[in-house]
């Protein structure tokens, strides 16, 4: 039995959903849930990316498409780069804060996911807001997902965040597939790498808790103005190091996730 005892949505058109998560704000949640839902759509599979921020969505802005869903007439997610998006952002403008207290955003949640056309999708990628609030208790609680994905970054402050929110999942039965160690070093131009934010945090973080390390992105200027310009990295600079580092994410999800993850707690838990 599920904790609330509610039941959780069916939606067997999706067959791996994927929550890109972490305790910690601004570590690149946002950015790696879309470039890893452009990579796995580059391998050739039907892929869905939700924007679960319902207060901060960013997934338009990186994405590049601000366009307008009309709730009234068509509940169809919107189409870019391949893929299908659904954000709070196409339904309020940019400019105008959402203030919902806690039930409004889990009906907002599950609306997009089973309300709307997304057709078969062979991976579901939400992209969560920071922390362990409202829109991870519906995900957990009413969503059948697969697994999540945590991201980190090498600081300790976010290790610890990162920690909590791994906890949460693994409290609610949900498997967590590994961890993603986001700005991790950074390439200078005489070709050597720095560990600005220090070294095998993320590594670290994984053996402790017994979950798989997923990879290691680099810090890169070009990813903020990628995000900025609406176009990842992947589709952007596909020839760069960071995008490289983005598809071979995108391959050891694939290859995780085809190992099913089971849902029993994982040896670190005590
Ligand atoms: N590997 C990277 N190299 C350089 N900049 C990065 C990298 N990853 C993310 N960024 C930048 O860091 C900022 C925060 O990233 P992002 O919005 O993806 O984080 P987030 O975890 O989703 O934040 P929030 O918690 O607010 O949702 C953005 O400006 C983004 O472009
Ligand atoms: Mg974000």
């Amino acid at each position: 039995m599920q904790p609330g005892g509610l039941p959780k949505l069916s939606l067997p058109h999706m067959k791996n959903i994927v929550a890109v998560a972490s305790g910690k704000g601004g570590v690149g949640k946002s950015t790696v849930a879309s470039n890893l839902a452009l990579s796995l759509c580059g391998m050739g599979f039907k892929v869905g990316l939700l924007d679960a921020d319902i207060y901060g969505p960013s997934i338009p802005l990186m994405m590049g498409i601000q366009g307008q869903v009309d709730q009234a007439t068509t509940p169809l997610p919107l189409d870019r780069y391949g893929i299908k998006l659904m954000s709070m952002g196409f339904l309020v403008p940019p400019e105008k804060a959402v203030i919902w207290r806690g039930p409004m955003i889990h009906r907002a949640l599950t609306q997009f996911l089973s309300d709307m056309a997304w057709g078969d999708l062979d991976y579901m990628v939400v992209d969560l807001p920071p922390g362990t609030g409202d829109a991870q208790l519906t995900l957990t609680q009413s969503v059948p997902l697969t697994a999540a994905v945590v991201v980190t970054t090498p600081q300790e402050v976010s290790l610890i965040d990162a920690r909590k929110g791994l906890e949460m999942f693994r409290e609610v039965r949900v498997p967590v597939l590994g961890i993603i160690e986001n700005m991790s070093y950074f390439v200078g131009e005489d070709g050597k790498r720095y560990e600005i934010f220090g070294h095998g945090g993320g590594q670290k973080l994984a053996k402790a808790t017994g979950v798989p390390f997923l990879g290691a992105i680099p810090i890169d200027p070009l990813v903020v103005q990628a995000g900025d310009n609406g176009m990842p990295m992947v589709i952007s600079h596909p020839e760069s190091a960071t995008a490289g580092a983005f598809r071979d994410l995108g391959k050891v999800v694939v290859k995780n996730l085809a190992l099913a993850p089971s849902e029993a707690p994982l040896p670190g838990l005590s």
